[in-house]
């Protein structure tokens, strides 16, 4: 793949990563691969905007040296340290010592913690800019958009937005555009992105997009290290950004529940027929047989989770502790939350349940709704009561 013009002044020389469907250590699963996204802005003075991920440093340099030799390169600007986008900076900087580096102070801090080396290294903080012939660019210190060192770069003239790894999706496709792309499969993964990536980060992110929409900057292109550029309607992501880090929910339940016999699973329809029944939209799924990264993507605007498990040795099963652990580090707010499951003799699994809903910070509805082996028609029916008296909790 070549080089692709971004703006007047501006072309991508990232790489696609088609076949990746891991990331973040297993905790996101990229069942649409994902690119790692490189601006490069040649002329008088050349700057590169990001690296790549380190094995895919060739790539990189052969799109670069489409429009200019690396030893030609001025400056690269590192709008973040995680490697996915750092990766190849030891490799450049081997090709070109002494290019300028330019990053905000964490940046230089966690540049030097990955890589150890040595380097010309420029700190930049909100309100910069820096001149490279033609070009001007502008910097917008992001932090935790995604890590501390995040920070956004902004092209004047062109007023294109770098902004990293916000606005991105794990989405490799052909054309490096949103227009080019199938919509709904592309919104879904910005979803899930955010979710999966963004979600902890709500309050900051809506703060970072109000500094942005109030600081008079024109956006006519928003191109993020990950996925797709969007040119057409430009704000549109930004919009729903602030839609999602605004934790608004519909009265939509999600249910996740793992089961040893089929006595939890059981429960789990019958709740879902309860909420039905009483006017909530619904999702449903076994842990064991589905994408986690796609169930956060349902849950961010559900105003209510179910959550259910077995009993086995006086806990829940593994695989609801795995989602729960994931959850927590979500930090979700105002939503309502219930457990559920079936026991043989103990119990223990709602009660745990429970207690890390609570650690979420979720409202838990209680009682929460448990039988001993499988529920008997009498249990079925207070099941199902279960379910609608859980609806009247997300159904304003
Ligand atoms: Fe795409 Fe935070 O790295």
């Amino acid at each position: 793949m070549k080089s692709v013009k971004v703006s007047e002044n501006a072309y991508w020389v990232g790489s696609v990563d088609w076949t990746i469907r891991n990331f973040h250590g297993n905790t996101f699963k990229t069942s649409m691969g994902t690119t790692y996204n490189a601006y490069l802005l040649p002329g008088e003075k050349n700057v590169l905007i990001d690296t790549v991920a380190g094995h895919a440093s060739g790539e990189l340099f052969e799109k670069i040296e489409e429009h200019v030799p690396l030893e030609r390169l001025d400056a690269v600007v590192m709008n973040h340290v995680e490697t996915d986008h750092s990766g190849a900076l030891p490799a450049l900087l081997d090709r070109r010592p002494g290019i300028e580096v330019i990053g905000t102070k964490k940046c230089r801090e966690g540049l030097s913690k990955h890589y150890f080396r040595e380097m010309n290294f420029r700190e930049v903080k909100t309100g910069d800019a820096a001149e490279f012939g033609k070009n001007t660019l502008r910097f917008i210190e992001a932090p935790m958009l995604h890590w501390p060192d995040s920070m956004f770069t902004y092209l004047e003239g062109d007023r294109v937005l770098f902004p990293n790894d916000a606005f991105g999706q794990h989405y490799a496709s052909g054309g490096r555009f949103g227009d080019e792309a199938e919509r709904c499969p592309l919104m879904e993964e910005a979803k899930k992105y955010y979710a999966n990536i963004l979600w902890p980060f709500s309050s900051l992110v809506l703060k970072k997009i109000e500094e942005l929409l109030e600081s008079g900057l024109e956006i006519r292109t928003v191109a993020p290290s990950h996925g797709v550029i969007w040119r057409e309607n430009p704000l549109e992501i930004v919009e729903l950004y602030r839609k999602w880090a605004s934790q608004e929910t519909l009265g939509k339940a999600v249910i996740v529940y793992e089961t040893m016999w089929g006595a939890t699973s059981e429960m789990a329809r019958v709740i879902s027929e309860g909420l039905i029944e009483a006017g909530a939209e619904v999702k449903l799924y076994d842990v064991n047989r589905c994408d986690l990264t796609a169930v956060f993507a349902d849950m961010i605007d559900a105003a209510g989770w179910v959550v259910g498990s077995s009993t086995h040795d006086n806990s829940m099963l593994p695989g609801i502790a795995y989602f729960l652990h994931l959850l927590r580090g979500m930090k979700p707010s105002s939503r309502a939350a219930a457990a559920f499951g079936s026991f043989g003799w103990g119990g223990g699994a709602v009660r745990e349940i429970e207690e890390v809903l609570e650690k979420t910070g979720a409202r838990v509805f209680r009682p929460s709704f448990s039988a001993k082996y499988r529920m008997n028609e009498e249990e079925k029916k207070k099941c199902l009561e279960f379910g609608k008296a859980f609806a009247g909790e997300i159904i304003s």
